[in-house]
């Protein structure tokens, strides 16, 4: 691809456009912030390292200059405020609405066709405020969680399976918070069913352990995790860039899928070179079925919030 832009050059956008670079899936990246000198400053370091690492991604950094990012084919937003420790994702709505609303319209301006990945909080309701805003087709904008969450919930498998985490098949679905459902049903040991292996009592810890992964982390070092979060990101990135057509959960709209209607939610979808190429609907039981409808329920519920902000 011609050029990827970052749009926050804070823990995640910086990690996010490292790895974007050295996997080498853009003849430039482009790493926007406010803060001047930041992105300029990380955009440096970063570039610094393609002899070392060996990539030739052009990494720049600007301050603001959204000119600079005109003709992304991609476009990932991480700006916005990190939860702090005595915060929800909720308490972030009001000022991360008003920084997405912001920098979506201002480099959709440059770049009308980029496809646009969400990764600021709350995830869910974040996303859903940057369609309104870009009034783009869903399938071309949507957002990170559901890989980094799934992500989680393998580690804590493989660790407690002392097996590689890269045998470990697994989903996750709903929204990014407290009430999202890791579904050991659907979780494997390179096909061998998950329960094989994990009685119900230690399935359940990790899974407990899963919804809260984004807590401890920041209860550990009094700020949100980016490690996993911008190779997330990066994973999305590289599915589209190379047209892969893989099956990841993203937070994406609904529209009667799941019985679920004008919700942005996390849901396993096939990622390619226009985005989300298809939602894939899976056969749930009864109790996860009661699950989803919890976690949109939530997710609805901010997302009235903010309606109710008039901030759109
Ligand atoms: P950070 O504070 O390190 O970086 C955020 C950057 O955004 C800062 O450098 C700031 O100057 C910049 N920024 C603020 N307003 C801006 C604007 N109007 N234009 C351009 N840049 C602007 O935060 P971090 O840790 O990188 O997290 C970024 C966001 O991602 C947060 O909202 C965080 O909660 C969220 N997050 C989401 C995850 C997910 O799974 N979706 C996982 C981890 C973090
Ligand atoms: C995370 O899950 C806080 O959303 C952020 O790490």
């Amino acid at each position: 691809m011609e050029k990827i832009t970052v749009i926050g050059a804070g823990n995640v956008g910086a990690t996010c456009a490292n790895i974007i670079a050295q996997k080498d899936l853009a003849r430039e990246v482009i790493l926007l912030d406010i803060k001047k000198g930041l992105a300029e400053g990380k955009a440096l370091d970063v570039w610094q390292t393609s002899s070392i690492q060996n990539f030739n991604t052009r990494v720049v950094g600007v301050t603001d200059d959204y000119l600079k990012t005109q003709g992304s084919g991609i476009i990932i937003v991480t700006s916005g405020i990190p939860r702090q420790p005595d915060m929800s994702r909720d308490d972030l709505i009001k000022i991360n609405t008003g920084i997405v609303k912001d920098v979506i319209e201002r480099a959709i301006k440059y770049s009308p066709d980029a496809i646009i990945i969400i990764v600021s909080n709350p995830l869910d309701v974040m996303t859903y405020a940057a369609y309104k805003t870009a009034k783009k087709q869903s399938n071309r904008i949507f957002g990170m969680a559901g890989i980094l969450d799934a992500g989680r919930y393998k580690a804590f498998l493989a660790e407690s399976l002392n097996i590689s985490p890269k045998d470990i098949q697994a989903l996750l679905m709903g929204g990014h918070g407290d009430t999202m459902i890791p579904l050991p049903r659907y979780t494997s040991v390179n096909g061998i069913p998950v329960t094989q292996f994990l009685d119900e009592t230690e399935l359940s810890k990790i899974v407990e352990r899963t919804k809260n992964g984004g807590g401890e982390l920041v209860g550990l070092m009094g700020t949100s995790a980016w490690y996993a979060p911008g190779a997330s990101a990066a994973k999305m990135v590289k599915a589209i860039v190379n047209d892969e057509r893989r099956i990841f959960p993203v937070c994406a709209l609904l529209n009667g899928e799941y019985g679920l209607n004008d919700i942005y939610i996390g849901v396993p979808v096939m990622l390619g070179k226009n985005g989300i190429e298809r939602i894939i609907e899976i056969e749930l039981n009864k109790k996860e079925e009661k699950m989803l409808k919890e976690s949109a329920d939530s997710v609805r519920s901010v997302m009235e919030k903010l309606d109710k902000m008039n901030i759109l």
